[in-house]
């Protein structure tokens, strides 16, 4: 079976990620779809949430599983006998800290492959970062996020 791994923090996920989510499904017999467990980053969602989030969001697309990992990418990827990771790049701004970990884990397992899919121009300027920040101060985050991620962001921030 040919399967592919999609790694993030999902803080939370966008339709940036859920775009990059469809197209590489498609590319797989399975894509795990792997929340990374980093108390250091002080997320804003729990990882519960997040993984609830992405399953309630990417619920039509039938060949992912969505599971949360903490420590090496590499040694979850193995686990999970996936052999490719999945990247997207928004933009060449990305490139550089993407090119480095892709390297880095090609060093740690060479077995392992990452494949870059280029993130549409329509969620080109997006980020879980941004989203957050719009969404703090009550800005409309509907284009942005799916549903469930709109209402949860609501609920976090206390907006009405
Ligand atoms: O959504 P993000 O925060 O850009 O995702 C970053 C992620 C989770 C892909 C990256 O931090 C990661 O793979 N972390 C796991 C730790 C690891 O394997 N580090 C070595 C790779 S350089």
């Amino acid at each position: 079976m040919n399967i592919g791994i999609y790694p993030g923090s999902f803080d939370p996920i966008t339709y940036g990620h859920l775009d990059i989510i469809a197209r590489s499904a498609k590319l797989f017999d399975k894509l795990i779809v792997a929340v990374l467990s980093n108390p250091q980053k002080k997320p804003l969602f729990t990882v519960e949430e997040r993984l609830e989030m992405i399953k309630e969001s990417a619920k039509d697309i039938k060949n992912i599983e969505v599971d949360s990992f903490s420590g090496l990418l590499v040694d979850f990827a193995r686990l999970k006998q996936a052999r490719v990771i999945v990247k997207g790049l928004r933009a060449v701004s990305d490139f550089e800290y993407e090119l480095q970990m892709a390297l880095m884990n090609n060093k740690l397992d060479n077995k392992i492959e990452t494949i870059f899919i280029m993130t549409s121009t329509k969620y080109s300027y997006l980020s879980s970062s941004i989203v957050k920040e719009v969404s703090r101060f009550g800005g409309c985050v509907k284009d942005l996020v799916p549903p469930i991620v709109e209402k949860r962001l609501r609920q976090k921030f206390n907006i009405k």
